[in-house]
């Protein structure tokens, strides 16, 4: 149950009690408490009604009251102010709410009544070149996303839309011809390819190109030649296709290893390839429509005077990225029917999703909801996007095991006594989840600084904290020979007779609220924040009381009770951002 829902549906009906036409307009503006001394909520509407009605807020505040019937739930209201109406919950109906979602494996997060068809397209990587951080945010928060709005009981969809068809083959193909080595493909395959896509890259620059995916590099004659192996591929050249059918598994088996490791699990993967067959299709339909018209013998698509034409097919007749996403969407929506599309981006493409998004909707496509979850950029100290030393992109996989190698000297530190083999493997959950929560904390829309040390504290917003959190209460139950399962069954409301346990109450309760905020903004960081401020409340109890030892058995299964909701709200929380956790640390 949602705390927030119910309050506002409690103002509802006295707003309608009032005569307000259209209550649901003010609904915002009962939130949860800003400061803990006015109370748990707190609703600012008198302020606009009275504006609205030419009256003083404070009365309009007292008539609200007088029509609230929250006796079961809250205690008296306040006015305050000008008008604020504080609630302040009332403790027994916190303790009975804890009892009714102990036994709930859902802990109160309650299914959508709507349940919809959503396509979340993420990571989608430009393959034969490795992963590396900049891959990262788009994989980990589409990730988030898919778990949450399945948990919440939506019909996810997820599609890695792989780069696999782009220029990028045409410099491999060309670094294949002229400089491979054919016992270091023997070795390693995927070392291999990196090694020519380097080279090539190289050769490129040499040659007196900055760029090698720009159309005005044409004047350089590797990139040109590049080009021209790209444009075989297309045009299905034996040869190229041969090469590119050869390069794909090699791809795909070193994208797979780390999708595993991040325990990153796709629906489909259908990348750019798969669609390259429909795309003159396409272009002809748009044209036919009177969508696209031809412009210097390329095909476009105009959008007024405040965007830049589209570029459908080029002169020299290879079709682009939008030609391929308008295939995408409507392959999608003829296959898998959704009320929505969520393309988990970098924000550098809001151009691209923008023009792409105009054309779909002309030619068509108006019901479903197309969406571009934007995301900053990962920063180094310097805060300049993140590099190696060398000045090269950081491989993924090179900054998940330098995570796990960090992780593993917290875990030797703390837990010696563990047999190697567990220890390994709490590093690994360790280090990753510290990967992942450092970019799920921050607000998606900006640019966040890249810090090890921070991520992997003990005692910050991190994923280690909850995770020792949870391993702590975990270890709590193990020390007291008392099974999670046996609190569980509990059948008496547990006491809550300290403000720091009434404020874990409280916090324990508010899960709901930050994973359906969490979905309706497709923001991960409602649920960490919420973690942050539940393993606080906590701490808070945990340091203060004795909870094995408490006064009396009652007491102590109450805090039992409160412990073990801790540890499955973390766990929840966490397994919604696809961090896991561990029995100890
Ligand atoms: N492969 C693209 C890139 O790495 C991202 C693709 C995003 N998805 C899409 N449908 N355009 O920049």
């Amino acid at each position: 149950m949602n705390i927030l829902h119910l309050l506002r549906d409690h103002f509802r009906q006295a707003l309608l009690a009032l005569n307000i036409a259209d209550p649901d307009k003010f609904l915002d503006l009962v939130k949860p408490a800003t400061d803990p001394r006015f109370g748990d909520y707190q609703a600012n509407l008198a302020m606009p009604l009275g504006k609205l009605l030419g009256r003083p807020p404070r009365e309009v505040a007292a008539d609200i009251v007088a029509k609230l019937d929250l006796d079961e739930v809250a205690e008296a209201p306040e006015v305050a102010g000008p008008g604020f109406i504080n609630l302040r919950l009332r403790s027994d109906w916190l303790a009975n709410q804890l009892l009714a979602i102990l036994p709930d494996e859902r802990l109160g997060v309650a299914k959508v009544g709507n349940p919809q068809t959503i396509v979340i397209d993420y990571s989608s990587p430009n393959v034969a070149k490795p992963m590396h951080v900049g891959h990262l945010r788009s994989t980990i928060i589409g990730d988030a996303l898919a778990r949450t709005l399945r948990f919440l009981g939506h019909c996810v969809i997820t599609d890695n839309h792989l780069g696999d068809w782009g220029t990028q083959f045409g410099m491999l193909i060309y670094g294949y011809k002229h400089y491979r080595d054919d016992e270091a493909l023997k070795r390693d395959p995927v070392r291999e390819m990196l090694r020519l896509y380097v080279l090539v890259r190289q050769k490129i620059k040499e040659a007196g190109g900055a760029s090698e995916d720009e159309e005005e590099e044409a004047a350089n004659p590797i990139a040109e030649a590049c080009r021209r192996e790209t444009a075989k591929l297309h045009a299905g050249d034996p040869e190229n296709l041969e090469l590119w059918r050869r390069m794909m598994p090699w791809c795909l088996a070193e994208l797979e290893r780390i999708y595993r490791r991040l325990d990153i699990h796709f629906d489909y993967t259908l990348g750019e390839s798969f669609y390259h067959p429909m795309l003159a299709e396409v272009v002809q339909d748009l044209l036919q429509r009177g969508i696209a018209t031809y412009s210097d013998d390329a095909v476009v698509v105009f959008l007024g005077d405040q965007q830049p034409p589209a570029i459908i097919r080029k002169r020299d007749g290879a079709f682009t990225y939008m030609t391929t996403d308008l295939a995408t969407i409507r392959y999608r929506i003829e296959k898998f029917h959704p009320q929505a599309i969520l393309y988990v981006v970098d924000f550098r493409q809001s151009l691209h999703f923008q023009q792409l998004f105009t054309i779909a909707r002309r030619w068509g496509y108006r019901d479903v909801r197309l969406e571009h979850i934007s995301f900053g950029s990962v920063l180094g100290a310097d805060r300049k996007p993140i590099k190696t030393r060398e000045g090269g992109a950081i491989e993924l996989e090179a900054l998940l095991d330098e995570a796990v190698r960090r992780a593993r000297a917290i875990v030797d530190a703390n837990s010696p006594d563990l047999p190697e083999a567990q220890r390994a493997e709490i590093a690994e959950a360790v280090g990753i989840g510290a990967v992942k929560y450092a970019d799920l904390a921050q607000n998606r829309t900006s640019d966040y600084v890249f810090n090890w040390d921070k991520m992997l504290a003990m005692d910050g917003n991190t994923a280690t904290y909850m995770q020792y959190a949870y391993a702590r209460i975990r270890s709590i139950f193990r020390k007291g020979e008392i099974s999670p399962e046996e609190i569980q069954r509990v059948r008496e409301s547990p006491q809550l007779p300290t403000p720091e346990e009434r404020n874990l109450a409280l916090w324990l309760l508010r899960l709901p609220e930050a994973v359906e905020n969490a979905a309706n903004e497709y923001k991960p960081n409602y649920i960490t924040s919420y973690l942050w401020e539940l393993a606080n409340a906590y701490n808070a109890v945990y340091q203060n009381y004795p909870i094995l030892r408490a006064p009396d058995e009652t007491l102590r299964r109450s805090r039992l009770v409160l412990c073990d909701l801790t540890a499955r709200a973390i766990g929840l929380g966490l397994s919604l951002l696809g961090i896991r956790t561990v029995e100890q640390m």
